[in-house]
């Protein structure tokens, strides 16, 4: 946006206004695409017309310096006379007022209860679930997001391959949190992982092999619901420590993967899909057919318990189109399906095996390749 004023006919004017104020301002001005000094300039005339603002707190103020046409100091310098303030006040109100009538054009953030719930679920093996949910964890928690990955697969690959030891059999664990069969607080269970730009917001709950006899014993509780709702619970306390709760599914389709699916609903009051469900596949028939069963399941779900459950997209994992027609052919359809949309393709890498082999997050150990990038967009999707 040009400048109404000439700019070589303006003066300087310092006050002192508090730190936020301050970045509020620079923040602001940024978002919209406008210079501070043509912002404060617009404040202080408006202030001049606007009768009654409240005072700002400028106490704890330091110095700032912005340029006004020539003459409008003079006239904010009359108008706080007249009404008995500081210029100081004057132009902190101005800055204030400016603020309210120009808000961010930013989306309003997701009306949400707790943390957003994303889970990575296919009963097809090796398709890509540790991989993406453990990359696009590490995204979220780049970007400032206060992330727990939960490995709930009693595999423990994603805890192997982040370089930590599954829990203990005989020690407290998710699956005994969730048939209350655990003394002590879940979150004593949590290992923070460190490095990259994560700096504390990713956090890890390892799996346990006791997981193994989960379904079993969540088919055989008497206690009602229990099934679908034993995951939720044993989370619950957590909530509001975190932003997302990303959720490693093992390569099933009993009761482990519907207390999950449960988990992952869109709850009363929440917008829609910001919780749900990501679905990595490969580029391959087989692939479509696993989706068609976890479709069923899903569906069964949502009829029997009367909730919604987001299908937030598939992630199509190691994509070689070297491989030729099937894997070309297999691509379109996954892309043909609309919705659930395709949220991103992930090329046949080196990085991620590399990752597991020295034991670190990718977006530490190839934090500029492109699989990294591949799980910054998916993380950038799934949460805006
Ligand atoms: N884009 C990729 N390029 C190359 N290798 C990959 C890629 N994504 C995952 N892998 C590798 O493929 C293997 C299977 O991936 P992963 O463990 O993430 O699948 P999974 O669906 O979690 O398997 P499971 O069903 O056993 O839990 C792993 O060795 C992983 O390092
Ligand atoms: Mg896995």
């Amino acid at each position: 946006m040009t400048a109404p004023y000439d700019p070589g006919d303006r003066e300087k004017v310092v006050a002192k206004l508090p730190a936020d104020l301050r970045k509020e301002l620079k923040v602001r001005a940024a978002e919209l695409g406008r210079d501070i000094q043509d912002a404060v300039t617009e404040g202080v005339e408006a202030w001049r017309k606007a009768k009654g603002r409240p005072a700002v707190d400028t106490s704890g103020g330091t110095s700032f310096a912005t340029y006004l046409p020539a003459g409008l100091y003079g006239k904010l310098k009359q108008a706080c006379k007249s009404r008995n303030l500081s210029y100081n006040q004057g132009i902190a109100q101005s800055v204030r007022l400016w603020l309210d009538s120009n808000p961010s054009p930013r989306p309003k953030p997701a009306r949400v209860t707790g943390a957003r719930r994303i889970i990575f679920g296919n009963q097809k093996g090796g398709v890509g679930k540790t991989s993406v949910s453990a990359g696009v964890a590490q995204a979220l928690a780049e970007s400032g997001q206060r992330t727990l990955l939960i490995d709930f697969d009693p595999q423990g690959h994603l805890t192997k391959q982040l370089g930590y030891l599954m829990l203990d059999i005989d020690e407290a664990s998710l699956a005994k949190h969730m048939l209350k069969e655990a003394k002590g607080e879940l979150s004593e269970l949590l290992v923070p992982i460190k490095g990259g730009d994560f700096e504390d917001h990713l956090w890890l709950l390892p799996a346990c092999k006791d997981a193994f006899l989960l379904d079993a014993k969540l088919a055989t509780t008497k206690a009602v619901r229990i099934k679908e709702t034993a995951l939720e619970k044993a989370l619950e306390p957590l909530e509001q420590e975190f932003d997302f709760i990303v959720v490693d599914c093992p390569p099933s389709l009993g009761y482990s993967m519907d207390t999950a699916l449960y988990y992952s609903r869109t709850r009363a009051g929440e917008d829609s899909s910001t919780s749900g469900i990501v679905v990595p596949v490969l580029a391959e028939d087989s692939s479509a057919d696993a989706y068609d069963m976890l479709y069923d399941q899903i569906q069964d779900l949502v009829e029997d318990m009367d909730v919604d459950i987001a299908l937030l997209g598939f992630v199509v994992n190691m994509y070689d189109s070297r491989k030729g027609y099937v894997a070309t052919s297999s691509l379109s359809e996954w892309q043909n399906v609309g919705d659930p949309p395709v949220l991103a393709v992930v090329p046949e890498l080196k990085d991620q095996r590399e990752a597991v082999r020295v034991k670190q997050p990718l977006l530490v150990h190839a934090p500029y390749g492109d699989q990294s990038e591949v799980m910054r967009a998916v993380a950038r999707r799934i949460s805006t």
